[in-house]
């Protein structure tokens, strides 16, 4: 009913903008550091498409989850969804990559849950963007042939016109045709050759990241995977603040400058999704009180995909819908002399000053403890908060707890993949 009310104030942050600090090529003393941005934060050059209410944040969301469902459950490659309305959520963090020799700017979606890259190019047909990537202006560029290695890892791959290796894919409401493509790929101080993405020849709906999109899943044609040697299959990243107007996000490639004081819990392998990172949620405190949450609606089960997964893409945490009911019911307890209300599809929300309790994830060896900042959303009048978490959408025969980025945001995320854990630290980065 008050939905008006709940807008990111967008028009504020634009009048303060003699004090943004926008400059990228500043990094903490880290030179393979790459500054990541929220989409809509007033440094992001996207930041005009959208102020966006928390309404659609969630509706968007609930596709963004439909699809990781999917995801979880899917066979191999094939990634069918039905989403009614055709929206789902583009990953809402951007850094910047270079393409090509000479390079050409692209600022790409991160998407730490799915391995394939992809850049819209010239001649697309469908594409949105207004910057393409032109490969007949790249002397290191070349097609790959159906008969390279590449092209069996690809989604869906199709040997097209000229022997040249294509792939189809969807993404949430949209899908894409490419061509499997080799390029030069800056990113920060490093060069990487020969990185094999798709370049984007048609393109259909409307939730296709501007500009591309980076996966950085763990699946065989990821950035992680492909830069093995360089990498190491490690990196982390700290997400700012969708309001943050600063370029201290950063995502740092590689195990030089990582955390190493840091809290880590084990990753999960699930071979029937192996793009996802999986982890082992144990249980859930509100306050000092361990919810009490049925085994099953936390247990990791490949069979199934159940089990609980960090993605970047999901703005707001989703738990399955016992685990949610029995966290948010501690929540309210807690809270005295305050009944709650509903705002903008989210459940638990009080006005006026109340005391919150906290919470605390508790994962296999390491708890984390959020933040207000991490934990509650506020109207933009400020007069109202709400748990910023929800139940996974009903109609989605869920079994995945998804940890957001919402949740994430001022801590560096660690992925060490060769010694298979995952690790978190507080970090400002707003
Ligand atoms: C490719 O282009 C770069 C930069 O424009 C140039 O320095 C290089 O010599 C070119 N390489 C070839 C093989 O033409
Ligand atoms: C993608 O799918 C369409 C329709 O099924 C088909 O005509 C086309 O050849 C496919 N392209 C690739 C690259 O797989
Ligand atoms: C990149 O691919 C080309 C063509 O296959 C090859 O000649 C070149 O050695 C490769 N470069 C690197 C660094 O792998
Ligand atoms: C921007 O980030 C730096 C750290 O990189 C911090 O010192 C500064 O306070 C931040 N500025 C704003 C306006 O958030
Ligand atoms: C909360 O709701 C209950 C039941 O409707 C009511 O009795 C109580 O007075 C309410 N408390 C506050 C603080 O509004
Ligand atoms: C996490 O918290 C629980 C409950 O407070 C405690 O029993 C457990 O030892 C903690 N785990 C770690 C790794 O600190």
């Amino acid at each position: 009913m008050r939905t008006q009310l709940i807008f990111l104030c967008i028009s504020l942050l634009i009048l303060k903008s003699e004090s943004l600090n926008c400059n990228e090529n500043n990094p903490q003393g880290h030179p393979s550091d790459l500054r990541v941005f929220h989409i809509n934060s007033p440094c992001s050059p996207f930041k005009n498409q959208a102020s966006v209410s928390w309404e659609s944040e969630l509706l968007q969301d609930k596709a963004r989850f439909q699809y990781l469902s999917s995801l979880a459950v899917a066979r191999k490659s094939s990634v069918p969804i039905a989403s009614g309305r055709g929206i789902v959520q583009s990953p809402t963090y951007v850094v910047r990559a270079n393409i090509g020799t000479p390079a050409q700017p692209m600022l790409v979606a991160l998407d730490t849950s799915n391995d394939a890259a992809w850049i819209p190019c010239s001649g697309c047909v469908g594409c949105a963007s207004p910057v393409l990537f032109d490969p007949s202006k790249s002397n290191s560029s070349r097609t790959l042939q159906c008969q390279a290695p590449e092209c069996k890892q690809a989604p869906n791959p199709t040997c097209t016109v000229g022997n040249t290796c294509g792939f189809n894919m969807t993404y949430g409401g949209s899908t894409i045709e490419a061509s499997l493509t080799q390029d030069t790929l800056s990113l920060a101080t490093d060069v990487i050759p020969n990185y094999t993405f798709g370049c984007i020849n048609k393109a259909t709906g409307t939730s296709l990241p501007a500009q591309g999109l980076m996966g950085l899943g763990r699946g065989p044609l990821s950035l992680i995977s492909q830069t093995q040697s360089l990498y190491m299959s490690t990196f982390s990243y700290c997400l700012p603040n969708s309001k943050s107007n600063n370029f201290s996000g950063s995502l740092r490639l590689g195990p030089k400058f990582q955390p190493i004081r840091i809290k880590t819990t084990p990753l999960l392998k699930n071979p029937r999704r192996s793009s996802l990172y999986y982890v082992n949620l144990v249980g859930i405190r509100v306050g000092n009180k361990i919810v009490d949450i049925p085994t099953s609606a936390l247990a990791f089960d490949p069979a199934t995909g159940a089990g609980t997964i960090f993605d970047s893409g999901t703005v707001f945490t989703r738990l399955v819908e016992p685990a949610y009911v029995a966290v948010r019911n501690e929540f309210r307890r807690r809270i005295k002399n305050a009944n709650a209300t509903s705002l903008g599809g989210f459940d638990t929300c009080y006005s006026g000053s109340v005391v919150f309790p906290s919470v605390t994830f508790m994962f296999a060896g390491m708890n984390v403890t959020l933040p207000p900042d991490n934990l509650l959303i506020h109207s933009s009048s400020g007069s109202t908060s709400c748990l910023a978490m929800a139940a996974a959408p009903i109609n989605v025969n869920s079994v995945l707890n998804v940890i957001a980025s919402m949740q994430q945001q001022n801590h560096r995320v660690l992925i060490d993949l060769p010694n298979s854990r995952l690790g978190i630290s507080r970090e400002t980065c707003t």
